[in-house]
């Protein structure tokens, strides 16, 4: 999908990083031409996350997904390994997998029933006499994905056959990857299928900008923070003034996170007053990790990874860009391993009431992206701010560093959206 030199010209000019103003152009959110060159440009070229190991426990297992326009299939073969494979039969090219996951030991082609491994390979044709003797099945598989990674569990696949690798893509967010798996002791998760998802009349990177947004949570959620303070689990007040407290980071590789500080009062963080109510977490927690660690790990954040991956305190959340207006989201709840079962309960039902289908939180936010994408179309203007605080930020160890209500992330983000849509 070739993207014109002039277009390029343009992508870049949508982008304006002055010093005091950022600010970028409503037709990242509309234009369809746009859509295409992301699709091309970052998501068919940039490490993309497809999964975590846990969905793919057996030889067998499987899943389909889609990365930017691309249909891929994941599947365990039965030497252990999982295989990444373009999801197109190498005869006449439809797919041959139409489950979303499942459990399988071949794929076989519906339209004329060509049969594949898990690893790609074609081993069964229908009809075989219709092709010479000599014709050699080993260069008729399905094809794999240039590049397929994992860190820690969590899945990646590269399209382009040149890059970066993961470890470099990863690199600054590494730390606040880690520190997020450690509120498990042995510090893995499990997801619990299947997620949860939605879709909305707007564009992705709507999902992506809220997602570590600490601004708009006193008005979006306001009416949340009223029926906490209706059931007399705290005040609107003792909320705002927690949401005043942490920083929000804009990372390189346009990754980003919403941070609130961590602790080991109880009275302050969700780890320390879990380690208190459950002795057994607790000595689990301790014998893994040193105080500095523990403190690190009861950080609460919203953790995104470039392009299409959030981590958040109850969910993985993957973001599938669909057109230009249109998005869906599928919230991945998981387990922690290795903390007792009640733990986990909680958080399962924290996770529901607030960002669940009948959840006080996530509707209103899905809300709020339909109105943007609807407000952006009038172009008296045409420019959205991504600014605040640009004055007072810091740059801390390669991160722009900014008070937990400002737009340091989505600046992070925009600035390697606009060096992956405009660089050669
Ligand atoms: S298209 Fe798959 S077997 Fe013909
Ligand atoms: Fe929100």
């Amino acid at each position: 999908m070739a993207v014109g030199e002039r277009a390029v010209g343009r992508f870049r000019e949508l982008v304006d990083d002055d010093p005091r103003e950022f600010r970028i152009h409503g037709a990242v959110y509309t234009d369809p031409e746009v859509f295409v060159a992301e699709m091309a440009r970052i998501f068919e070229r940039s490490w993309v996350y497809v999964g975590h190991d846990s969905e793919l426990p057996a030889a067998g297992d499987y899943k389909t997904v889609v990365v930017g326009t691309q249909p891929l299939i994941l599947t365990r073969h039965e030497d252990g390994e999982i295989y990444c494979l373009y999801n197109r039969c190498r005869h006449r090219g439809a797919v041959v997998c139409r489950q979303e996951r499942g459990h399988s030991n071949f794929f076989r082609c519906r339209y004329h029933n060509w049969v594949y491994a898990n690893n790609g390979d074609l081993i069964g044709m229908s009809q075989s006499t219709g092709y010479p003797d000599d014709f050699d099945r080993s260069g008729y598989g399905l094809v794999r994905a240039p590049a397929l990674a994992a860190y820690r569990g969590l899945l990646f696949v590269r399209l382009a056959e040149q890059g970066p690798s993961l470890a470099e893509h990863l690199a600054p967010a590494r730390r606040y990857i880690d520190w997020w798996l450690g509120r498990s002791p042995v510090e893995e998760v499990e997801l619990v299928l299947p997620p949860h998802r939605y879709e909305y009349p707007g564009n992705w990177k709507l999902q992506v900008e809220n997602g570590y947004d600490g601004y708009h949570g006193n008005y979006v959620h306001l009416s949340w923070q009223r029926v906490l303070q209706l059931s007399r689990e705290s005040t609107v007040e003792e909320i705002q003034r927690y949401r005043q407290s942490g920083a929000a980071r804009g990372l390189a590789n346009g990754h980003g996170l919403l941070e609130r500080p961590g602790s080991l009062n109880p009275n302050a963080s969700w780890t320390a007053r879990m380690m208190q109510r459950y002795p057994e977490y607790a000595e689990a927690m301790r014998g893994r990790f040193s105080e500095e660690q523990l403190v690190a790990i009861s950080a609460r954040r919203n953790i995104f990874i470039f392009p299409n991956l959030y981590l958040f305190d109850t969910h993985i959340r993957v973001i599938m860009p669909k057109a230009a207006d249109r998005t869906e989201v599928q919230l991945y709840v998981y387990a922690l391993k290795g903390v007792p079962e009640v733990i986990n309960e909680g958080r399962f039902r924290g996770h529901e009431r607030f960002y669940g289908p009948a959840g006080f939180g996530a509707p209103d936010d899905i809300e709020v992206f339909t109105e943007v994408q609807t407000g952006v179309h009038a172009t008296g203007h045409g420019w959205n701010l991504l600014n605040r605080g640009q004055h007072r930020e810091r740059i801390e160890e390669g991160e722009w560093v900014g008070h937990t209500t400002d737009e340091a992330p989505q600046r992070s983000l925009y600035r390697h959206w606009r060096r992956m849509m405009a660089e050669a």
